[in-house]
């Protein structure tokens, strides 16, 4: 079957945004600023994302679009009868791993969106949430709704499947995004919020807050693990990559910025504590919602944003593992949808039975979805962000991929992109990366 390419440049741009664009955003970045310091944080978080974030992004994008293979196969034709390909298949175990307990985090956030039309300003929201993973059912009936979703998309094509999910999904986000900040940044109270956000405090600064930021910026620009190989071995050889990568950092750079902005003034305005961790979608935002005028409605489309972010995120990934069994084993992709999304719904139980019938496992201290989130975000993400950037840096060579980024693009990369890709980039990453293996041990 001849391979599918997205119909034009606005599809890619919004495919790999709605890829980037996900819990990475809504859920994590707010807590992360919340608990490392506010508006220092993000500038910090912007300095990983234009030149640690922009280098890999455009690099993973040349490689897919060059090959116009799945990551694994990408490396293969690229270093025939090497150990790289290795590389590949470490994306694809990501793409597993990470995509089983997305699901899970994604499942508690579609529950939300119906419970919390029930919430009132007496509820125990602590409780609520603790109770609501802590059981079975539910969140097994919402991680497998979530994969279904998600398989249904994969099974139904690129263009077809994707591109036309991601063309009606981004502008409903985007509308979300500002009726919440609307209603967020007009509540009384709500300056306190602004200025935590927007005012650096420079004593919260240390080697943690760099390495936050730049596991930050692997994880929201869906680096590392291949998602944008995969992506770009779908895009024509007509369009620019160096300027449509360009658009997906803004866009993704914009959510993140936008959700601190709906959700600070807001935690301010009702005097709750902004660095309350991953809590702060789940137990602080519904007290917030609570007190506001119309908060049942904000709640809704608050839950409901949450769900569309992730769905565009979680297909990404579920695309590469289904990508590298349609190109190099001729699976047919409905059928690889299937059984891979089974697989990976099976692989999210343990995590979602980490708070009942798992809870007595630990691993370093930490939960089976933290231990999941850890193996990915301080191990396999950093260390194919590694191996990609010494890959197209040295071994395919910056020159070369400067040159397939620059096709068709008025917006030029050259030297500063090469030096950063080939010395900055994997010294700085491995550098954070051994960091955070040594504070957790
Ligand atoms: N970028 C996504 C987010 O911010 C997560 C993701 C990681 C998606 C890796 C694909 C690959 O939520």
């Amino acid at each position: 079957m001849e391979r599918e390419n997205w119909t034009s440049r606005l599809g890619f741009i919004l495919a790999a945004s709605g890829s980037a664009i996900g819990l990475g955003n809504i859920w994590r970045f707010p807590f992360i600023t919340g608990t490392n310091g506010g508006a220092i944080f993000i500038l910090i978080y912007l300095a990983a994302i234009l030149f640690i974030g922009y280098p890999i992004l455009v690099s993973e994008m040349s490689l897919g679009r060059i090959t116009a293979k799945n990551p694994i196969g990408a490396f293969k034709k690229m270093a025939p009868d090497t150990a790289w390909p290795l590389v590949g298949a470490l994306g694809v175990l990501s793409g597993f791993v990470i995509l089983s307990y997305y699901s899970v985090v994604a499942g508690w956030g579609m529950s939300y969106i119906f419970k919390s039309l029930s919430f009132t300003a007496e509820s125990n929201f602590p409780a609520i949430f603790l109770g609501h993973i802590s059981s079975f059912t539910e969140p097994i009936i919402w991680h497998g709704i979530f994969m279904f979703l998600t398989i249904a998309v994969i099974g139904a094509g690129v263009v077809n499947g994707i591109q036309k999910l991601v063309k009606v999904l981004m502008p409903i986000l985007f509308v979300i995004i500002f009726l919440l900040i609307i209603r967020s940044v007009t509540l009384e109270g709500a300056a306190a919020g602004l200025s935590f956000y927007l005012k650096p405090d420079f004593s919260a600064i240390d080697f943690q807050t760099f390495a936050d930021a730049i596991s930050q910026a692997f994880f929201t620009l869906s680096l590392g693990m291949g998602a944008m190989i995969t992506y770009g071995s779908y895009l024509s050889k007509k369009e620019s990559i160096s300027e449509s990568a360009g658009y997906v950092l803004i866009f993704d750079t914009a959510v993140a910025l936008l959700a601190g902005f709906a959700i600070f003034p807001a935690v301010f305005a009702f005097g709750l504590d902004p660095a309350s961790g991953p809590g702060l979608t789940f137990i602080t935002l519904p007290a917030v919602f609570t007190q506001m005028p119309f908060g049942t409605f904000f709640s809704f489309i608050f839950f409901l944003l949450l769900t569309i972010a992730a769905l565009t995120s979680s297909i990404s990934m579920l695309e590469v593992v289904v990508a590298f069994l349609v190109d190099e084993y001729e699976w047919k992709r409905k059928k690889a949808s299937y059984l891979m999304g089974f697989l990976i719904f099976l692989i999210g139980i343990p995590p979602l039975l980490g708070y009942s019938s798992f809870s007595n496992f630990s691993f370093l201290g930490m939960d089976v979805l933290d231990t999941y989130d850890w193996f990915s975000n301080s191990i396999f993400l950093p260390t194919g962000g590694i191996l990609t950037s010494i890959f197209v840096g040295h071994i395919w060579g910056s020159r070369n991929a400067v040159k397939e980024a620059n096709k068709n693009s008025r917006f030029k990369i050259g030297n500063i992109y090469s030096i950063l890709l080939k010395y900055i980039v994997p010294t700085a990453v491995l550098f954070i990366m051994l960091f955070n293996i040594y504070q957790t041990i």
